[in-house]
């Protein structure tokens, strides 16, 4: 995959550059950390859950991903790491049974938000399954995650079933 530059937000310099590449087992720690200092904005507040808990899940997300086909991505800011997505590229769709990339966790690294980064990370995940023919993308997003809920529905993401949950 080449690397791709975009016209960056404020609060960087002008000559920053910006690219995607592929990840390699080099970024695998990296992906790791960022997954562990973001992955609590995904906890809805009617579902407190403490942190060990979640880490626990986001172990066991890895593995799952580790155990299908995909692909990660990661953004780089002058060289270094701004942030990562990892995608399914073999996943089918549940209901359809139809072939669909799937985007299982992205996160940008919090002093580089909010210039582009989601959004370019976003893009060349859609073009690399574009690649490989898959017709449609998805993902899961916590209903009150607003900074992700914009980031996909500014990108044409629509809501196409929701999961539901009810505090006992
Ligand atoms: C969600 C996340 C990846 C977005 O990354 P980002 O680099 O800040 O996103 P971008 O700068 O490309 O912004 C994309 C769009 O979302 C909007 N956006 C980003 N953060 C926002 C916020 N906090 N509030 C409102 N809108 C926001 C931007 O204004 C931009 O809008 P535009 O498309 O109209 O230009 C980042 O906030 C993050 O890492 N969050 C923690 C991990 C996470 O929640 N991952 C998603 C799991 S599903």
């Amino acid at each position: 995959m080449q690397g791709r530059r975009a016209d960056l937000g404020p609060g960087l310099a002008p000559d920053v550059t910006l690219a995607v590449r592929r990840g390699t087992p080099a970024d695998r720690a990296y992906v790791l950390d960022l997954g562990r200092r973001t992955v609590m904005d995904s906890v809805a507040s009617f579902r407190p859950a403490p942190e060990r808990h979640v880490f626990v899940a986001l172990d066991r997300l890895y593995e799952a991903i580790d155990a299908q086909s995909h692909e990660t991505l990661i953004a780089e800011c002058d060289g270094s790491r701004a942030g990562f997505l990892l995608f399914l590229d073999e996943l089918p769709d549940e209901v359809t049974s139809l072939p669909q990339g799937f985007i299982a966790y992205m996160a940008v690294e919090p002093s580089l938000r909010e210039r582009g980064v989601g959004a370019l990370l976003l893009g060349a995940a859609e073009d690399a399954a574009r690649e490989r023919g898959l017709p449609y993308m998805s993902l899961m997003v916590t209903e009150e995650n607003l900074a992700a809920r914009a980031l996909y529905e500014h990108r044409g993401y629509r809501t196409e079933r929701r999961l539901m949950s009810k505090a006992l």
